[in-house]
């Protein structure tokens, strides 16, 4: 086992916040990680996937375990499906990518989300009309207790709006150590239905589109709202859209006529956190080197060398703001550490 200690944790974590992992290791096999659960030397452990929907607010006394298992596979095909294994370490978007450049469909609408394909279930991925739960077939986990593999199938996930048993009963129980996808080949079932892919379409001249044009739209459209990790320190949404009773939503438009809303079910309505937040005054506040990023308000962003505190103060800020000229909560997504 190769152990190193008091590793910065910044290139590890989307948000480039600097802080320092005690020990750190990292696995490029399931034997290895079943290795390091046997044995007592380090009790505490911290699982790192790509470090995309976390904000690391202090140091981290614990065995911090990268997972760096890689590899992709065809388990079977029919005429219009086809079974795609890939492990837990590889980046989301250059997995996306291969299937695209394989012409295999269903990921196209899920193009250029930071993060691994381990991490992807968790949280039930979504962008543009389409979420994870869409195209997952099954994942293999690491049962920690028993150091036993388990599989699991899609109804066993429970997945629901970023949510999954993950993040729920089973979490920290189990390490996501591959997944399944079921994907389409030959005809592909295209979703351009998210009102700025087809805008997007049409910028682009495509009347009759691909998969691979819709990955550029989605692309596209990504880039002109979204700040690049690599530029600029950030974990994507911040807050999770909040579902809220119908009558409160009612109450809401009552003051505020223009509010956008998705209809969930009879009694239970989604509303943008961006628009609450925007509508509090904070898109494109600075606050010294963090802030809210000017074209996305669900989006807080490290300008770099930013403490995680910093950020968590700021979202808190935002949080009470919003509660008090709304009354509505927003919660954060990204995984508070
Ligand atoms: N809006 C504002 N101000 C803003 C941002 C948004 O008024 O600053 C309004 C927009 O005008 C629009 C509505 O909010 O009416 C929705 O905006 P958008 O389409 O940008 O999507 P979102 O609800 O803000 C969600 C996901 C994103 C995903 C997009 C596209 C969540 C928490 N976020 O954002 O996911 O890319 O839809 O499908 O559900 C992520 O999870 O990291 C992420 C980026």
């Amino acid at each position: 086992m190769h152990i190193q200690n008091d590793i910065s944790l910044k290139p590890f974590n989307t948000f480039g916040i600097d802080v320092k992992a005690k020990h750190f290791i990292s696995v490029k096999s399931v034997e290895g990680l079943k290795r390091i659960f046997s044995s007592e030397e380090f009790p505490q452990k911290f699982i790192l996937g790509g470090g995309s929907n976390m904000l690391l607010t202090k140091d981290i006394d614990a065995l911090v375990i990268h997972l760096n298992l890689k590899g992709k596979t065809v388990l079977e095909q029919t005429e219009n499906e086809i079974l795609v294994k890939c492990e837990a370490g590889e980046n989301w978007h250059e997995f996306v990518l291969w299937t695209l450049e394989k012409d295999f469909g269903g990921l196209e609408n899920l193009s250029l989300i930071p993060g691994n394909v381990g991490t992807s279930p968790i949280q039930n991925i979504g962008a543009y009309g389409i979420e994870l739960k869409d195209v997952f077939h099954s994942c293999d986990a690491l049962n920690l207790e028993t150091l036993e593999i388990e599989s699991f199938t899609k109804e066993a996930c429970e997945f629901d709006y970023r949510n999954s048993i993950f993040k729920q009963h089973a979490k920290d129980r189990y390490i996501i150590i591959s997944v399944v996808f079921n994907l389409s080949i030959g005809h592909h079932n295209l979703n351009t239905n998210y009102g700025a892919i087809i805008s997007e379409l049409e910028n682009m001249n495509i009347e009759q589109p691909t998969i691979q044009d819709v990955s550029r739209a989605v692309i596209a459209i990504r880039q002109s709202k979204l700040p690049d990790p690599k530029e600029i320190g950030n974990s994507g949404s911040f807050f999770k859209n909040p579902i809220i009773p119908k009558e409160d939503f009612l109450k809401l438009q009552g003051n505020f006529p223009d509010a956008p809303h998705y209809i969930v079910s009879e009694n239970e309505i989604k509303v943008p956190a961006g628009w609450l937040i925007e509508h509090a005054g904070f898109k494109g506040k600075t606050f010294g080197n963090y802030g809210v990023h000017k074209k996305q308000a669900l989006v807080l962003v490290n300008y770099g060398g930013a403490k995680g505190k910093d950020i968590l103060n700021l979202s808190k800020l935002i949080q009470d703001t919003v509660v008090r000229i709304f009354g509505i909560h927003i919660e954060a997504e990204v995984n508070i550490i």
